[in-house]
């Protein structure tokens, strides 16, 4: 790894910064990701909300990369808000594009699985991977997430119809 980075929690004032990364990717073709360019994103003010709501409940968690003062790696774990799902939380993560390959989006897992690891309510990591992204399959395997499944042709994107991959650890404590 040669990338100079640093790891945080997310706060409001990032959500100009989460907006901006975000759509960079949703405008790249075969994103790996659900956003498409021109898909409504949400406004500033929505985003620090959903900031402040997630870091504030005890089953969500927004991990941040950055590097001279800019946002170039979003991952977070969203748990659910029922009795029956709070225990589980779903995954996702992006890095931006000119920083791929060099250990951050590796970097930014085994953070936010250590955290889950260590809050007893979560007892599963959930998450979906487009079966025509395996840099993504690759790290979710590395770092212990096994298949569960997969969704045929559940999405619609980049002109074709995808499967995804269901995937998931569950922590036996
Ligand atoms: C997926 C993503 C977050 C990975 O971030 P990253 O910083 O590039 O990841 P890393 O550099 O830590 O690791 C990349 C790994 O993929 C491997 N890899 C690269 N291309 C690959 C390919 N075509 N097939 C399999 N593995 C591949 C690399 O060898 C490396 O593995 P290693 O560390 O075991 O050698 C990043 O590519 C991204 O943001 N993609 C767009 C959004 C996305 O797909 N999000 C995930 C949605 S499920």
């Amino acid at each position: 790894m040669n990338a100079n980075f640093l790891i945080r929690p997310a706060v409001p004032d990032d959500a100009v910064g989460m907006l901006e990364l975000t759509r960079s990717v949703a405008d790249e073709s075969y994103n790996g990701i659900l956003h498409s360019s021109g898909d409504t994103l949400r406004t500033v003010e929505e985003q620090r909300k959903v900031i402040e709501q997630r870091m504030g409940s005890g089953n969500c968690m927004i991990l941040l990369a950055e590097a001279n003062g800019q946002i170039i790696g979003i991952v977070s774990c969203v748990g659910g808000v029922l009795t029956s799902t709070e225990r589980t939380v779903g995954l996702g993560i992006m890095v931006k594009k000119e920083w791929r390959g060099q250990g951050i989006g590796t970097a930014m897992m085994q953070h936010i699985l250590a955290w889950a690891r260590n809050t007893p309510i979560v007892k599963r990591v959930d998450l979906e991977v487009l079966t025509n992204n395996p840099r993504a399959a690759h790290i979710y395997e590395k770092l212990g997430f096994q298949t569960e499944g997969i969704k045929r042709q559940i999405y619609f994107k980049d002109g074709e119809f995808v499967d995804a991959q269901v995937m998931a650890i569950v922590f036996e404590r």
